[in-house]
């Protein structure tokens, strides 16, 4: 009997921490407004912005092409249109709907998979139709291989008053466990 009040315990305890760091989370980032944007073709970056959204409770914005994506077009060749768009300097594939506001927001996470060793451009339209200056963005992105550094250094041309982070790269199927260590290591100061 005595173990079994212990056990129950011990649980009371368990749940009582996990309580208090979820807390501690959302009351260190209250005055510090949080939006991921994104965009994700087959869907790996989104399972990383749903764990990015899963911790801070914060908003998301989907940037979808106006000309929807499809296979055929994304294929890792020459002659498919990503192909085209990531070696044309002046292609800006257009938005499908209205763009968030961000005024209210001080961070901004900026995810994007690689593709053709840069930020899809559709990003960059999203980045020339908005303002960032002085807010924080937090790039990062998935690959297979590439790393996020030349995306970021080009980004940065676009936005140079934003106040980038340097990014990071993860594989497509990094485990939820690594990612969320590094969401851990993020200090998120209030505005
Ligand atoms: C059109 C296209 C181009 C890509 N180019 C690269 C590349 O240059 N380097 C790389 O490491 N991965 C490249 N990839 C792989 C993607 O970056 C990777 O699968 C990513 O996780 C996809 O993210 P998503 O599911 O959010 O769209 C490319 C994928 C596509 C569809």
């Amino acid at each position: 009997m005595k173990k079994i009040a212990s056990v129950f315990v011990i649980l009371l305890l368990l749940i009582g921490v996990s309580a208090c760091n979820r807390k501690e989370t959302t009351e260190d980032n209250k005055n510090n407004k949080i939006i991921v944007v994104y965009f994700s073709y087959t869907g790996n970056t989104k399972r990383l912005v749903d764990y990015v959204v899963e911790k801070y409770d914060c908003d998301s914005y989907r940037i979808e092409a106006k000309d929807e994506y499809n296979k055929g077009d994304t294929v890792f060749d020459q002659n498919t249109r990503a192909y085209k768009e990531q070696h044309d300097p002046t292609c800006r594939p257009e938005i499908r709907y209205e763009l968030p506001d961000l005024k209210e927001y001080d961070t901004i996470f900026l995810a994007y998979p690689i593709w053709h060793g840069l930020a899809p451009k559709i990003i960059y339209t999203f980045l020339e139709n908005v303002d960032v200056d002085n807010k924080r963005i937090i790039p990062f992105c998935t690959s297979a291989n590439n790393p996020v550094g030349d995306s970021v250094n080009s980004l940065k041309h676009i936005k140079p008053d934003a106040l980038w982070d340097e990014g990071i790269r993860f594989a497509s199927t990094v485990e939820k466990k690594e990612f969320i260590r590094w969401l851990d290591s993020l200090v998120l100061s209030p505005a």
